[in-house]
């Protein structure tokens, strides 16, 4: 156990369920993030447990199999939405299926308690659930309510409950996402006020404490970590060198051919001027991972022969450098495991490189180091920052380990219109509500909705719209008609009447055609000052021509966002467009270019 006051919460599944965690550590408390069916021992030592929400339906019974005995334990438990019914059941309550609410809602506050200091009477809180509570236990009172409309019968529901008596207490509403506008100082005035922890984990003490594991795990080893460059793998190397000592630091680059124009000299270069030089080593291994990528389009089979490629290609190194007696050492951070079905209950998104089953097999076996593993990427910067890693470097777009491999779309040319009996004529009507046009592309791509992986088509929007305006056909679109996932507007020259995919696989061509892509893309965004203020912007080379063309489309994801697990799309300016058409358009090979305008859910920030 920390020895930092700590807060558990329970994860009962969903992609959001650590944010809790985030926003506790915001308050300098530390947060650790518990399985529901953790044995009890596993839940002593915390000042407070809070209880996530959860796809499950509180009301049939759903995940109920949990540890009830942290409701014996004599520490304070808040439980939002399912947990929030879950207490209200534990406690003789009742939980209903009904009364679903979605979005903003106003919650009014019943009377003056330490878990709404400092709020007002009234406060806009998130609501996104089906069941509700109608009525409480002995013990317990209303603490807040919203009200039901005309058309429901009017009264009110349970939206906040309490026990001052137990120390139990429930929000039907999220308080850990930004639209509850107060949400942060309720979770504070439970944290601080309630469980009464002081605020002392910094990201200065973290880094002490990852300093001292390290060293416990690693003990007389080396470790060996493959440096790509970008900012996760190159916190982690700062951080091993500042634990083990440079001598017992290896760092392997790999040029896995899916790198970014120039960029493996630019890597080595920076690592170097980090102080890291003392044993990095470089291989290219492009031919390795294209051979074994040839004729492959499906896009968890490229993830998982990128991720035991890398394997391979370290392994051999190590043996051939002479490297024994070593631990993997990995910047994998939160999001890689939980998109990769790394917890119980989220299901599998995409495969992140550094969870493929072999590296799975290394972890079980205590050969993998990961120092990062509970961070997200903001908490990585913060920790960076910390470590003196020039600003520059740190705040370098993220950049996915399996590279353009999954930004390089492959096709056997077989056309996929499933689905598009049904899915064209909704788009289509939708669509001229708004006045654009429309085009259902034949291809998939990955994105993830309602927590489940979905492999669904996109489509293409055009015509003459303001953005806000696209945006909200954008969203209507996707909410409204299954089997799409994607939006994309067209940049090119006309609306396209047909698209048709082409036969194209992992090639070097390829790679090249959108590596210049990609650099004409980081380029404008660099000379119109962009490039901070957008998160991250993936190119895609999409084998699909229009209107018989014979060229393929590339795409341009420029989106906002904070910790990856959501992202919003990102306008251009229109000089920055014009500039990208005629760059992009000029590539022999293409003739086709959009910006995708999707935001995740219901895309993923990479389209594989
Ligand atoms: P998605 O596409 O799932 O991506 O919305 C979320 C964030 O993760 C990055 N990403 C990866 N990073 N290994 C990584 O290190 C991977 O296999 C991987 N796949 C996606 C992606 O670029 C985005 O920032």
């Amino acid at each position: 156990m920390s020895r930092h006051d700590t807060i558990a919460v329970v994860d009962f599944g969903g992609q959001y369920a650590h944010l809790i965690a985030t926003k506790v550590r915001r308050l300098r408390v530390l947060a650790e993030i518990r399985q529901p069916e953790d044995p009890i021992e596993m839940f002593s030592g915390y000042k407070g447990i809070i209880l996530s929400g959860s796809p499950s339906f509180s009301s049939f019974g759903e995940d109920s199999g949990y540890t009830k005995a942290i409701y014996d334990l004599d520490t304070p438990i808040l439980g939002f939405c399912f947990g929030h019914q879950e207490i209200a059941k534990h406690y003789g309550g009742q939980v209903v299926h009904g009364g679903r609410e979605w979005g903003r809602a106003s919650l009014h506050i019943v009377r003056d308690h330490p878990l709404f200091r400092g709020l007002a009477p009234v406060e806009p809180v998130f609501m996104s659930h089906f069941d509700s509570v109608v009525s409480v236990g002995e013990g317990f009172e209303e603490l807040g309510y919203t009200m039901l409309g005309e058309s429901e019968g009017g009264g009110h529901r349970y939206a906040a409950i309490g026990s001052d008596r137990y120390r139990r207490y429930g929000f039907q509403y999220h308080p850990e996402v930004d639209d509850t506008v107060h949400g942060h100082e309720m979770i504070a005035n439970f944290v601080l006020g309630i469980c009464g922890c002081t605020p002392s984990w910094t990201m200065e003490r973290y880094l002490e404490e990852q300093v001292e594991r390290v060293r416990a795990q690693v003990g007389h080893r080396s470790v060996f970590l493959l440096a790509s460059g970008g900012v996760d793998s190159t916190v982690a190397a700062k951080l091993f060198g500042l634990a083990i000592g440079p001598e017992r630091l290896h760092l392997l680059h790999v040029d896995n051919g899916l790198m970014r124009k120039k960029e493996s000299r630019a890597v080595i270069g920076m690592l170097q001027s980090l102080g890291l030089g003392e044993h990095l080593h470089f291989v290219d291994a492009g031919d390795v991972f294209l051979k074994a990528l040839e004729g492959v389009s499906e896009p968890e089979r490229k993830r998982q022969i990128i991720g035991d490629t890398f394997v391979e290609v370290f392994e051999r190194e190590a043996r051939r450098l002479g490297i024994e007696d070593h631990l993997l050492g990995q910047g994998t951070i939160y999001p890689d495991t939980i998109e990769t079905g790394g917890t119980k209950r989220a299901d599998t998104i995409k495969t992140h490189h550094n969870r493929v089953p072999v590296i799975e097999r290394m972890i079980e076996a205590g050969r993998v180091v990961e120092p990062l593993a509970e961070l997200y990427k903001v908490e990585v910067r913060e920790l960076g920052e910390q470590l003196g890693i020039p600003h520059d470097m740190i705040w370098r777009h993220p950049f996915p380990g399996p590279g353009l491999g999954v930004r390089l779309l492959c096709s056997g040319g077989a056309e996929d219109r499933e689905g598009f009996a049904e899915i064209e004529p909704q788009v289509e009507a939708l669509a001229a509500r708004y006045g654009i046009q429309a085009l259902t592309l034949p291809i998939r791509s990955v994105g993830v909705k309602a927590d489940l992986r979905a492999y669904e088509h996109p489509v293409m929007l055009g015509g003459q719209v303001p953005w806000d305006r696209l945006v909200e056909a954008v969203g209507m679109i996707l909410e409204q008609v299954p089997g799409l996932n994607r939006c994309i507007w067209n940049l090119g020259p006309a609306f396209p009447s047909s698209a048709r995919p082409l036969a194209a696989g992992m090639t070097r061509e390829r790679l090249d055609l959108l590596r210049e892509a990609d650099a004409i893309v980081m380029d404008g965004l660099q000379r119109h000052g962009l490039y901070d203020t957008i998160w991250q912007c993936p190119t895609v080379l999409v084998p699909l021509e229009l209107d018989g063309a014979g060229r393929e489309l590339v795409i341009v994801r420029p989106i906002h966002s904070e910790r990856a697990m959501t992202a919003t799309p990102a306008a251009l300016p229109d000089a920055l467009v014009e500039e990208l058409r005629k760059g992009i358009l000029a590539l022999p090979g293409v003739s086709g270019l959009a910006l995708d305008v999707t935001s995740k859910p219901p895309g993923t920030i990479e389209w594989e």
